[in-house]
């Protein structure tokens, strides 16, 4: 099913030379991480805020599930989608539990029922009620702010997330950290994310798919791993770095290149390695164990294969 569609939308600011958004069709499937790629001044924010109308698009369309969002009504549409700005966009003057619980507020939930909503989302992104839920932003760090901010997003149980360089602001430390919590995170909710970033290693790591923008244009719309091992022209080819094979294999998810397991699958002590860990130790996994294939696994359990000719595969 697809959750967001773009047919021909193009956004033309008044006085732009040429427009910031120019006839961009695609479709972004429900439950799937989709990011946004390119440099400074592409069209991204642009495009993101156009799916909650923030801003109209000068033509085309853009659906969300069926229907046009043209014809719904903006407050609504917004407090169906969560959004994540750049900088968090927290409010300095509300406690953390008031800040998370801004969208239920407006639905008019019952103040027992927000109370239970702000806990179990502080708790979801790692953030202990008890200690957190009544400080104020300025009385936490970069990092936990984000994570106040993705709890907000997710409070109101939005289908569709909208997140802008959420982690921009991040060191690249604790960085790394979120992402790996927003994939959990995702995985676990099977939220429908589009989210924006300029950061190529971000992009790698977070994506199911990527759309490459370049001059408010879609230059290539894949999977990481096609990306990189198919760049649609020079421009993709020197964003992501393609002439580099071992900085690339440790930014693939080994789930992007493993096959499913055969019917008569047995463990037999093959070497196993998660799905989420990435192809750089999945090949030193196997050269130097000498094993034809690494079982791959999630929470433990078998879920697909890997061999050299996998990862070779996608040279
Ligand atoms: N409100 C506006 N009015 C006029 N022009 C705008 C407006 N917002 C953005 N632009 C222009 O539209 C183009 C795309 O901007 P946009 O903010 O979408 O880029 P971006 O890809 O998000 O860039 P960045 O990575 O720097 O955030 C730029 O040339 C920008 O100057
Ligand atoms: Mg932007």
């Amino acid at each position: 099913m697809t959750a967001i569609r773009f047919e021909n939308v193009t956004k033309q600011y008044a006085n732009a030379a040429r427009p910031a958004v120019d006839s961009v069709s695609c479709d972004v499937d429900e439950g799937s991480f989709v990011v946004l790629l390119g440099p400074s001044g592409c069209g991204k924010t642009t495009l993101l805020k156009m799916v909650n109308r923030l801003y109209e698009p000068t033509s085309g369309t853009i659906y969300l599930g069926q229907q046009d969002i043209r014809e719904m009504d903006a407050t609504t549409l917004r407090r169906q989608i969560g959004y994540v700005i750049q900088q968090i966009g927290l409010f300095p003057h509300m406690t953390v539990a008031q800040n998370v619980g801004i969208v239920p507020d407006l639905l008019n939930w019952e103040p027992e029922r927000i109370r239970q909503r702000v806990d179990e989302l502080l708790a979801l992104v790692d953030l202990p009620p008890d200690e957190y839920r009544d400080r104020y932003p300025s009385q936490m760090s970069g990092g936990q702010r984000q994570r106040v901010g993705v709890a907000r997003a997710l409070a109101g149980d939005p289908d569709v997330i909208l997140m802008d360089e959420p982690f921009g602001a991040i060191d690249a430390i604790t960085r790394t950290g979120l992402q790996d919590e927003l994939i959990k995170l995702q995985r676990k909710l099977k939220k429908t994310i589009l989210f924006v970033t300029h950061d190529v290693e971000e992009a790698l790591r977070l994506a199911d798919k990527i759309i490459i923008l370049k001059d408010g244009r879609i230059v290539q719309y894949d999977t990481p791993f096609n990306i990189l091992s198919h760049p649609a022209n020079q421009f993709v080819y020197d964003l992501v770095g393609a002439d580099d094979i071992i900085r690339q294999l440790g930014l693939v998810r080994v789930d992007l290149a493993m096959k499913p397991l055969p019917a008569d699958f047995v463990q037999n002590g093959r070497p196993t390695i998660a799905r989420d860990d990435n192809l750089r130790r999945a090949l030193s996994m196997l050269l130097n164990s000498n094993a034809p294939a690494l079982t791959v696994t999630e929470n433990d359990r078998p879920v697909g294969l890997l061999t050299l000719s996998n990862i070779q595969a996608y040279q």
